[in-house]
């Protein structure tokens, strides 16, 4: 029996959902600047989940090697959380797209209430195709946004066409960890239909860059220092009864059959793939 096709997700109804989630998280007090699943260095790491959410994005600076002349493509980029700190570390210059108009709406007021606004723009747009020029960024930043584009090899071709020549790539993608099963855990079923996902195919991944014309730098297996984490520590706040302020499961819940974080408990091939990768010169 061959497993059937995942569903492509469209992006009007990804924008449509992220900007129910954007006002349901204002809404309810859950807002969060970081729209994505944390990193935890180690097993023993204490970080609470807002600490991992920014380590993510710090582990992401890490490998852009920015300095205050780079411009940086962050697609997919919530409501800026990632981009605001990343301006603030480096002084790069960061123009977000993500297909939400109330996340960019945020992201914009954000941006202006830190001071950042002349460093920090954001705009609607579709990975799918990007509405700017040949060679227009040094560094391309994708936090947790692949998984809802409907064509990951048309989005990395986009990627290296507005990549100067020598010009950088960091993502994070889902993908599932084992040879893909016949019945996969619910959560991740559920995870995809109700967050418009696709879980990404690990073996397609490096040919995937390669035919978009960029060179691979780095592929890593970070399941243990995310999904896996994030599962656990939402887990244990359920335990103490607490809410987790960053990652409530009001942010993703909207009737009882609905995803929630904790359907992903013991979902180990529930993957992340760190990829680093260059457009070459
Ligand atoms: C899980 S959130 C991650 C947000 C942000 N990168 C962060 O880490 O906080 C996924 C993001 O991808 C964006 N996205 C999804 N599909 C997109 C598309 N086709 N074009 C542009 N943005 C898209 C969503 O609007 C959302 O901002």
């Amino acid at each position: 029996m061959t497993r059937a096709a995942q569903t492509l997700p469209v992006p009007d109804a990804v924008g449509e959902l992220y900007d129910r989630l954007t006002l349901s998280a204002m809404r309810d007090g859950s807002f969060n600047p970081n729209v994505h699943i944390g990193y935890w260095d180690t097993p023993d790491s204490e970080a609470s989940v807002d600490e991992a959410m920014d380590r993510l994005t710090d582990v992401f600076i890490e490998r852009m090697k920015l300095d205050a002349s780079s411009r940086v493509l962050d697609l997919g980029c919530g409501v800026g959380g990632p981009a605001l700190r990343v301006v603030e570390r480096t002084g790069a210059r960061v123009t977000g797209i993500s297909i939400s108009h109330e996340q960019v709406r945020t992201a914009n007021r954000l941006a202006s209430e830190a001071g950042l606004a002349a460093r920090a723009v954001f705009e609607h747009g579709d990975a799918m195709k990007l509405p700017f020029a040949d060679a227009s960024f040094d560094v391309v930043m994708a936090l947790e946004s692949m998984c809802h584009m409907p064509d990951r090899q048309q989005v990395l071709a986009e990627v290296c066409r507005v990549l100067a020549p020598g010009g950088r790539l960091v993502l994070t993608d889902i993908f599932e960890r084992f040879p893909r099963k016949e019945v996969r855990h619910g959560g991740i079923d559920k995870f995809c239909r109700d967050l418009m996902s696709t879980t990404a195919d690990i073996d397609d991944y490096v040919p995937m860059l390669h035919r978009a014309g960029l060179r691979v730098r780095e592929i890593l297996d970070v399941t243990e220092q995310t999904t896996l984490r994030l599962a656990e520590e939402l887990a244990k706040l359920a335990l103490g009864g607490e809410r987790p302020a960053a990652l409530d499961e009001g942010n993703f819940h909207f009737s009882d059959d609905d995803f929630k974080p904790s359907d992903l408990a013991g979902a180990d091939d529930f993957g992340c793939l760190l990829v680093t990768a260059e457009r070459p010169r």
